[in-house]
């Protein structure tokens, strides 16, 4: 048959039938998160703006509100000068939607567009960051809040929290002028320690943030850290918070006097703010050695005051994600070695045991059983349905925040003993010499990251992947 510029035509009207429409309508009224370079003003006053990278021009990027079993849908516009994508921290997404370059999807190379589209099933504090050379583009501004609100509105019931507001803390490496420590970016010394530790905390990228409150209101708190190393111990003096949910996912209401935030964590807390506030309500960050300094405060609104609220605090409504069948689970174990004062003595990479030397050269200075970061072999596979109970087991002289992509873990035991909040999390703080056991129901098809959120971490080494089939 020829082809005639009639059959032509005809094909292609035949490819322009309802779906296609219908996608292309979708795709004109997507919104944009557009990742670019900006300024931002995270320096103290006296210094002009920080050359940053932002999403949709802010630091933090916007905050994306859905409620639970909603869709998220953004056209992700890569205005960057490297490749780039965008995952959906914590959130049990399809796995084409995740966002790991190179692992769901090819990286959005400059000038390149990628849609996301996907259902956030669960209610809770999340949040979504670069997730190519995640070490620099995280640390240099591309990070926002992504919350999931319940399907039932939880304010207004008895005692629930009146008004609520998100902290976004971030910890960057400034130099004397004010501008990111750009030189430093990817320094090995810096990753086979704590990570890149920068000088200068922000909340909702502001240096010594004040937030507004109501005199007398019940607060919720929905705390992120964004940090790319830095692990935050948190208190508030003249408060008592009341924790909530860790990592999004709802615990039983308890005291919580220290918070404890490892990169990429989250904690939900309640606070009654007193009905006589009269100076500002210091938020306190243990800048190490048990150093506490203020990161910015609470201070009254000037709004007309709220009767103080008596009633309970009531737990957040239970979560979605199946609870892991521990009678007879996959076992698995990730050991982690290496780093300073742990040296690596050998390891796999690219397919063969390379010694000390060798891995120094091509930029690995920590382990996962043994492999430095090779992505040829999974960690583990699991059958669809299957529960896996891993154990973390440190090696290393550093601590390390351990991040499963695509599933909420339970935390079983830390320790040996089993952990005080039995929570579902997504990232665990993993001590040396504490090994942390957790589980999970593999029910998510597909190939997931599994690595260390200290980012330069990740680079050197600690990550790999699990599939679930
Ligand atoms: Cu929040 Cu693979 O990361
Ligand atoms: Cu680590």
């Amino acid at each position: 048959m020829s082809i005639t510029r009639r059959t032509l035509l005809a094909a292609g009207t035949a490819a322009l039938t309802l779906p296609a429409l219908a996608r292309r309508a979708a795709a004109r009224d997507m919104p944009v998160l557009r990742a670019a370079p900006s300024t931002a003003q995270i320096a103290p006053a006296g210094y002009g703006p920080s050359p940053v990278w932002s999403y949709g021009g802010t630091v933090p990027g916007p905050e994306i509100r859905v409620r639970a079993g909603e869709r998220v849908r953004r056209r992700f516009e890569n205005g960057l000068p490297q490749d780039s994508a965008v995952h959906w921290h914590g959130i049990r997404i399809a796995n084409a939607m995740d966002g790991a370059a190179g692992v769901t999807q090819d990286p959005v190379p400059p000038g390149g567009t990628f849609d996301y589209d996907f259902v956030a099933p669960d209610p809770g504090t999340y949040w979504y960051h670069a997730h190519a050379r995640s070490w620099e583009q995280v640390a240099r501004g591309l990070a926002g809040p992504l919350i999931v609100d319940d399907v039932e509105a939880w304010e207004g019931l008895e005692g629930a929290a009146t008004a609520e507001a998100t902290l976004m803390l971030a910890d960057w490496r400034l130099q004397e002028d004010g501008a990111l420590h750009e030189a430093s970016f990817g320094d090995l010394h810096d990753w086979a320690h704590a990570g890149r530790l920068g000088n200068t905390v922000t909340i909702n990228g502001a240096i010594d943030a004040r937030l507004p409150v109501r005199r007398g209101e019940r607060l919720r708190l929905r705390l992120i850290n964004a940090a790319t190393a830095r692990i935050m111990p948190l208190r508030m003096p003249g408060l008592a918070p009341l924790l909530i949910a860790l990592d999004g996912y709802p615990v039983a209401p308890r005291p919580a006097e220290r918070i404890l935030l490892a990169p990429a964590q989250r904690a939900d807390i309640v606070v009654d703010i007193p009905a006589g506030l009269d100076a500002p309500l210091p938020i306190l960050m243990d800048a190490g050695r048990d150093e506490w300094v203020e990161i910015g405060s609470l201070i009254d609104g000037g709004v007309t005051a709220l009767p103080p609220q008596a009633g309970p605090v009531r737990p957040l409504p239970a979560g979605t994600a199946r609870a892991p069948d521990l009678s007879a689970p996959q076992e698995e174990v990730l050991r982690m070695e290496g780093g300073a004062m742990g040296r690596l003595e050998r390891a796999r990479l690219g397919g063969v045991e390379q010694d000390f030397r060798q891995l120094v050269a091509a930029r690995r200075v920590w382990a996962f059983n043994g492999v430095a970061g090779d992505m040829d072999e999974p960690a583990f596979r699991a059958p669809l349905g299957r529960t896996v109970r891993l154990r973390l087991v440190n090696e290393t002289r550093w601590p390390h925040g351990i991040h499963l992509h695509g599933h909420h873990f339970t935390v079983l035991t830390r320790g040996e003993q089993p952990d005080a909040y039995q929570a579902r999390r997504d990232t665990v703080l993993v001590r040396p010499g504490e090994p942390v056991e957790i589980a999970f129901v593999a029910d998510n098809p597909g190939r997931w990251l599994l690595h260390c959120h200290m980012l330069g971490h990740q680079a050197s080494g600690m990550l790999s992947w699990f599939e679930v089939t």
